[in-house]
């Protein structure tokens, strides 16, 4: 079993690049199933959730090749549309094969993604909407059993909340539908922007992506394009909570700063100085961090719950009272426990977490949960005094590609033994 050993206590300075992101990543590579051609990803980022929709895709029968960042995938010859199993069970967003192997194939069989780390995690929406565009959907026996007897058809769609994978499965699905789509309420983050991109250089004909409403008109055809994946901002936020809860100052290259609208306030409320220019975003941190005060996650715009995690770890030794409260999953402070081990004052009630900032956190052996929490780990171990052990790694491949040699590149004392 694999552990990073970090020392904290140094200071980051120089200069990393942002690598691509995952969650960018995952439906493009779903939605190459829709081309039946050649596409090449730039800048797709080494992860285990990405192996595991390669390995999908492998598996229906598609061909998928690496050469560092970039891969090339050829869905020419798929010849499957199930998904097996211990397939699914390796990653629960591979819902995300739902709409294109029914747009592709007519049909699908796949389990049911069941609930993860973060709680239950519900399909209601993705199920509801793809029967409402003349899909046939069977649950049983723990099975997702679809079919078009009669087609696809294009639909109006209004969601009761704005999912991401419920907007992503609608788009992959209603791209090659007969007709027209229009998804109200659909979720605005920039993968579903990436996603859109995508498509669109494929040959799609989609408008609004990035607002609430996106219409969808049908083609016949979709064909192979090249398209590089969006930088990702939630990697950006955690090495930005590592640069200021490291007192340090560091750059930070590939960032979209609008990407970033409602992170980068908090770290200027917690007293650091951000400077952009041409990409790069420059964090320096003050003597102690100021408390930002209250973080609400919300759908984006809003401040994302995948940096509440790595955010929260930086305010540990903020001066003052951080209020976080999480609105978007139900199990998300599974770092606390952790957090609190290193010497940090966290308490949680509900969907409410206060951290009372301390001057110094300690080092000690600690275990990742899930994918951000090992983000928050490695983040209060680097501002932490002494050694943290961190097992789980497992979970911080999920999202993070090398991300000891990123730190590391920055001066951090971090290995994995
Ligand atoms: C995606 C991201 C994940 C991020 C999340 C919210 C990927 C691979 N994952 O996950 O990193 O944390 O967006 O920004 O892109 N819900 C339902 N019914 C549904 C679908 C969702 O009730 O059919 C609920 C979920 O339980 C959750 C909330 O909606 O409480 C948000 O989920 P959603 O936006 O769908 O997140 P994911 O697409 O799963």
């Amino acid at each position: 079993m694999s552990k990073l050993l970090v020392t904290g206590g140094r200071k980051l300075s120089g200069e990393v690049k942002v690598q691509g992101s995952k969650n960018s990543t995952l439906p493009i590579l779903a939605a190459t199933i829709l081309c039946e051609d050649e596409s090449i990803l730039f800048n797709c980022p080494k992860l285990s959730d990405v192996d595991a929709t390669v390995g999908i895709l492998r598996y229906l029968g598609c061909t998928a090749s690496r050469s560092d960042d970039t891969l090339v995938v050829n869905t020419k010859a798929m010849d499957k549309s199930d998904i097996p199993h211990e397939l699914m069970l390796k990653m629960r967003s591979s819902i995300i094969f739902l709409g294109v192997l029914i747009a592709r194939c007519k049909k699908a069989k796949m389990s049911l993604p069941g609930g993860c780390e973060l709680g239950p995690r519900p399909i209601d929406l993705h199920l509801s909407a793809l029967r409402q565009m003349g899909i046939e959907i069977n649950e049983e026996h723990g099975e997702l059993e679809c079919s078009a007897p009669d087609g696809i058809f294009g639909a109006k769609i209004a969601l009761s909340f704005p999912s991401v994978g419920a907007t992503e499965n609608i788009m992959l699905t209603a791209v090659k539908a007969k007709g027209t789509t229009v998804i109200t309420n659909a979720a605005k983050e920039p993968e579903i922007v990436d996603l859109a991109e995508f498509l669109s250089s494929c040959g799609a004909k989609i408008s609004g992506a990035g607002e609430s409403t996106i219409i969808i008109e049908g083609v016949e055809k979709l064909h192979g394009t090249k398209h590089s994946i969006i930088p990702d901002r939630i990697v950006a936020a955690t090495l930005m909570s590592a640069i200021a809860a490291t007192k340090s100052k560091a750059t930070l290259d590939r960032v979209i700063l609008s990407h970033l609208s409602a992170i980068t306030p908090v770290f200027e409320q917690a007293g650091c100085e951000l400077s952009f220019k041409e990409g790069k975003l420059t964090v320096a941190s003050p003597y102690r961090l100021h408390s930002p005060k209250l973080i609400r996650t919300m759908p984006y715009p809003g401040f994302p719950t995948d940096a509440q995690a790595p955010v929260m770890a930086m305010t540990c030794l903020a001066r003052g009272i951080t209020v976080f409260v999480e609105n978007i999953f139900e199990s998300r402070y599974k770092h606390v426990d952790e957090l609190n081990r290193l010497g940090a004052d966290i308490k949680v009630e509900g969907k409410v977490a206060v951290v009372d900032g301390v001057r110094h956190l300690s080092g000690a052996n600690v275990r990742a949960l899930d994918l951000r929490g090992a983000a928050a780990l490695v983040v209060a171990a680097l501002s932490s005094q002494g050694k943290t052990e961190i097992t789980g790694l497992e979970y911080l491949k999920r999202g993070y590609d090398d991300f000891e040699v990123v730190l590391q590149t920055l001066g951090a004392d971090i290995k994995k033994i």
